[in-house]
């Protein structure tokens, strides 16, 4: 078992580089099984849960290979089937896009259920209403879901989503690019990561437009093929350390991102107090008073990204004034929120909805990362706080931050990874992935 030991206290002074996006890479992977060919793909962050998606590829017979630092060239031509039985599929959220993925290629897909964070009930009703109206079924057979088209292959149709689903976007628009005809996606997602799929799939052939708004036409096209691609910046990332950078007081400059995506994070930085200097491709983020109160309300893109809501949780926790979090997206997003309070954040739920009193100085304590962003929350908890804060569950931190250990190191955070003995588990066991 890992643990991540920080001693806080250190102001973050330095420059940073921002990886490739985890959640813009997870659906391009899995997009290759419907070139049938070679694709290089660039800017890879180096997470697990980019890691594991590859191997689930590999596991179905596709070829993978290392071609220079954060790239790989991906063969999916001797992929043979439409199941996907690879135990590693339960380990993450993004396998869902097999299910999109097979049935655009093999008109079937025959796959295991997906895991990911947990934040509450996460159906995928839109997908399934998506691919019926693209002609296919979806059952649930033996542990799997199995989507298949009764009446011949899968054909294009329109598609309005009750909600503007990342997952069920991507899902239709990888079942739709080589559907027989026009597909319209109505309410559809609006995220980065959309578009980048979108640029990638064009790339291989694909017809699709309109992604980055509410409603996306896609053209079917008989055939895609490979095609060389560099995954965007990590807008969650650099929110991350932008953050980082506001608790700890000091100046840090996040390289290598796409100021647009990060127009909700800096513009609630700075109604903060933070100062924030914007370049072409760089944010520099400092403080040289407390910070004050703010409201923030998650939703859908161009909304305020729920993925940054526990770090900014950790942030409020040490504002001056009382702030209100309301998550628009999750049923429940607070589990962080526990493991703030044994740091002494005073921090309190109900429904959808968190009081964070502000305190002056939050206090080092052992503490567990229960999901992704929970477990960055507590790193910017740790490097804020007074004394020495213990993270376990550093596995489920590494699934999506690449090197984050070393990129704070960088900035002169006092923050090291250990090997440690695994303890005897004493609460409710992570959902792995
Ligand atoms: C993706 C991201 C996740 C991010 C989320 C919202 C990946 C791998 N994960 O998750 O990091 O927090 O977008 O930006 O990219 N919903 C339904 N029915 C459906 C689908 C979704 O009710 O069929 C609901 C969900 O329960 C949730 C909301 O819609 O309340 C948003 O979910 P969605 O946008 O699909 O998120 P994910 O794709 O799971």
């Amino acid at each position: 078992m890992k643990k991540i030991i920080i001693n806080g206290g250190r102001k973050l002074r330095g420059d940073i580089s921002v990886s490739g996006m985890k959640n813009a890479a997870l659906p391009i992977v899995f997009a290759t099984i419907l070139s049938g060919d070679e694709c290089i793909l660039e800017n890879l962050p180096d997470v697990t849960d980019v890691a594991l998606s590859l191997k689930i590829l590999e596991d179905m017979g596709a070829t993978v290979r290392t071609t220079g630092r954060n790239a790989v060239a991906v063969d999916t031509s001797r992929i043979g089937g439409d199941v996907s039985d690879s135990p590693l599929v339960g380990r993450l959220r993004a396998s869902t896009y097999l299910l999109g993925a097979l049935l655009g290629r093999f008109g079937e897909a025959l796959v295991g259920f997906s895991g990911g964070c947990d934040f509450g009930v996460r159906p995928i009703d839109q997908h399934i209403k998506g691919f019926q109206a693209l002609g296919a079924e979806v059952r649930i057979e033996n542990g799997c879901n199995h989507a298949f088209c009764p009446h011949g292959g899968l054909h294009g149709g329109s598609v309005y989503l009750d909600i503007a689903s990342v997952g069920a976007t991507i899902n239709v628009m990888l079942a739709a690019v080589t559907a027989a005809g026009k597909t319209t996606i109505d309410n559809a997602a609006r995220e980065p990561h959309i578009v980048d799929l979108a640029n990638f799939l064009n790339m291989c052939g694909a017809r699709i437009s309109g992604a980055g708004t509410s409603f996306i036409k896609i053209t079917g096209v008989e055939k895609l093929h490979g095609c060389s691609y560099t995954i965007i910046p990590d807008m969650i990332e650099a929110g991350t350390y932008m953050v980082a950078a506001a608790a700890t007081g000091g100046r840090v400059t996040v390289r290598g991102v796409i100021p647009k995506h990060m127009e909700t994070v800096t513009a609630k930085l700075q109604e903060m107090g933070a100062g924030i200097d914007e370049k072409d491709d760089a944010i520099t983020v400092s403080r040289s008073s407390r910070l004050t109160r703010a409201n923030i309300k998650t939703y859908f893109y161009p909304g305020f990204p729920t993925d940054m809501h526990p770090q900014f949780g950790a942030l409020l926790a040490t504002a001056e004034g009382t702030s209100i979090i309301t998550e628009g997206v999750f049923d429940n997003r607070f589990r962080y929120v526990d493991e703030l309070a044994k740091m002494n954040a005073d921090i309190k739920v109900e429904g959808r909805t968190a009081t964070v009193i502000g305190r002056e100085r939050l206090t080092g304590a052992p503490v567990k990362a229960v999901d992704l962003r929970a477990g960055a929350a507590l790193i910017i908890a740790g490097l804020a706080a007074e004394g020495t804060t213990e993270i376990s569950g550093v596995e489920t931190i590494e699934r999506g931050y690449d090197d984050i250990v070393g990129k704070l190191r960088g900035l002169g955070a006092d923050i090291r990874m250990i090997e440690c003995e695994n303890e005897p588990e004493k609460e409710t066991p992570d959902k792995a992935g």
